[in-house]
């Protein structure tokens, strides 16, 4: 059955970012002119995925205001002459069908998924973190498409995974497992341990905010207790998957900027804003003269 549809937790605090999260997600931060949250949908419908579920939470309504219209907007670039802005604005919101629902208590990662078993309606989908921009090498396919293609030959779940300085480990779900079929990028995994102490790492490749699943994911995610800081975790129910049916860990070249802390922002923001025709030669010009001093 193919990937049709894809669930995206944007419920978490922010706290990193406060007070800039006080009254908006930081799924909504821009980078240069667009929110994150736009970066990894689009990532989404150039994979060919067109149905949405979103997990926010309270205080969140910004996301959905971003996707929709917004007339009173409209009208006010009409008059303006904007016509080429109005597009601009309308389009990420027709290109795909986005859905809502909303994370009650904040109990982690797996149970944000979890509240998508409903939407997905027993057909594998995708999942992808909503604080997470996938930036692969130029002329490589989107994140997403990479691992629906590991997806659709071995039709078994499959998490991206990248490789991780050993001290880094407890920051991250990690990975064990064996290459198979003589690719060396793909491997069955055997256990999958959310943030563990560096010692008892089974590997450093740590998974890196994208994944396929079958359905078989949401009966695992009902038995799974709270894990890691109290929360639910979605690796720990990946293990439990990976225990009962086949689980692929692809590992990718892509770069990640995860939007996690006020660094890796920064990062983002510079980079992004240095690549782009209209904003980059004089951003380059104004770094370089900076950092001489
Ligand atoms: C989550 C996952 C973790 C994964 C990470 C990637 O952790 O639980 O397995 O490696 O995202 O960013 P979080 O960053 O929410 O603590």
């Amino acid at each position: 059955m193919p990937v049709r549809k894809a669930i995206i937790p944007a419920a978490g605090m922010g706290t990193r970012f406060l007070p800039a999260t006080k009254s908006m997600p930081k799924e909504m931060l821009p980078i240069v002119d667009k929110p994150v949250l736009q970066y990894v949908i689009e990532e989404a419908v150039e994979s060919g995925i067109d149905d949405i579920l979103i997990v926010t939470g309270r205080g969140k309504q910004a996301i959905e205001n971003h996707f929709d219209y917004n007339p009173d907007l409209e009208i006010f670039l009409r008059g303006a002459g904007k016509q080429d802005l109005i597009e601009q604005v309308r389009d990420i919101g027709e290109r795909a069908q986005i859905h809502y629902i909303r994370q009650k208590e904040q109990l982690g990662l797996g149970d944000a998924i979890r509240l998508g078993r409903h939407h997905m309606g027993g057909e594998p989908f995708a999942v992808l973190l909503g604080d997470t921009i996938i930036d692969p090498p130029a002329g490589q396919k989107p994140g997403l498409r990479q691992l629906l293609d590991a997806y659709e030959q071995s039709t078994a779940s499959v998490v991206a995974v990248h490789r991780v300085p050993m001290e880094w480990v407890s920051r991250y779900g990690i990975v064990d497992g064996q290459p198979e079929n003589g690719n060396p990028d793909l491997l069955r995994l055997r256990k999958l341990v959310e943030k563990p102490a560096v010692n008892l790492a089974p590997s450093n490749l740590a998974i890196a905010g994208r994944y396929v699943f079958s359905a078989g994911i949401f009966d695992c995610l009902e038995q799974t207790p709270r894990g890691v800081g109290g929360e639910i975790q979605l690796t720990d129910a990946m293990n439990m998957l990976a225990q009962v049916e086949p689980v692929y860990a692809l590992a990718w070249q892509a770069r990640r900027f995860e939007i996690v802390n006020r660094v890796e922002y920064a990062k983002c923001f510079v980079e992004f804003a240095l690549r782009r025709d209209d904003t980059g030669p004089r951003l380059r010009e104004h770094l370089a003269k900076l950092l001489a001093d």
